[in-house]
């Protein structure tokens, strides 16, 4: 999988990838940070924060570690919120050095360096990043993951898009995340197919249909609360 994978540049200036070989790219082309935020950071972690302010630590599961842009954003939001965050990620293909070392997500060197060490940490052991932010990353496949129950308070979906990779869009899978959500819990996703809708709904979840960041109609947000 790495060989097939290529930088490329996203609406809003900031880097994404493209898998040659699925012909999907990491993030959506019109702006893959403004994606990142408008999805995760501000209808996912922030939505949360606002209900449960009182929350000491938050759990954050997030599936397709990627890039990091995701964790990277979290971990910022982290220490300028002075917020405790333990996320929680999983990736199946890391990238190489060479891929991730050029992308430019960082706006300055205190991130940067805060990005460095979201990727040279160890992968499959648990780690400080900063006094605010813990780190777990996991190097297997949703699949095979055995999920802990009740665990998590936001779910981070940021799988390939069910057209490319149906199987990460499973019932059986979207149960097990379910299954690793506390109630109450947070999933948030940038798909909002019908047939994911439907699913979340049999599951239990309360389905919110969100505006999706520019050049994206719609989003999802479902809740957990039984
Ligand atoms: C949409 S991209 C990741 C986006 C990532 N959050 C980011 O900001 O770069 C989907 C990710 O899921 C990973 N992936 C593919 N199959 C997987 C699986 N079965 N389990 C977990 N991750 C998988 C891919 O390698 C890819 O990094």
């Amino acid at each position: 999988m790495p060989d097939e994978i290529q930088i490329i540049t996203t609406g809003d200036g900031s880097h994404s990838l493209l898998n040659t070989a699925l012909n999907e790219t990491y993030h959506s082309v019109h702006g893959a940070k403004r994606e990142s935020v408008h999805v995760f950071i501000q209808h996912g972690l922030k939505y949360f924060l606002q209900h449960h302010p009182e929350s000491q630590a938050v759990k954050i599961f997030e599936v397709g570690f990627g890039t990091g842009l995701n964790a990277l954003l979290t971990a910022s939001f982290a220490e300028t919120y002075q917020k405790k965050i333990l996320y929680t990620s999983i990736e199946a293909f890391p990238l190489a050095e060479k891929i991730w070392r050029q992308l430019n997500y960082s706006e300055n060197a205190t991130e940067q360096t805060l990005f460095e060490k979201l990727h040279t940490s160890l992968w499959n052991s648990g780690i400080d990043i900063t006094a605010h932010f813990g780190l777990r990353k996991i190097n297997t496949t949703l699949q095979q993951l055995p999920i802990e129950g009740n665990h998590f308070d936001i779910v981070f979906f940021d799988a390939f898009a069910p057209a490319k990779q149906p199987e990460m869009w499973e019932k059986a899978l979207l149960e097990k995340v379910y299954y690793g959500l506390k109630s109450p819990g947070v999933f948030v996703t940038y798909c909002a197919k019908g047939q994911l809708k439907r699913d979340l709904r049999d599951l239990g979840f309360l389905v919110e249909t969100l505006a999706g960041p520019p050049g994206k109609k719609e989003m999802v947000r479902a809740l957990k609360n039984s």
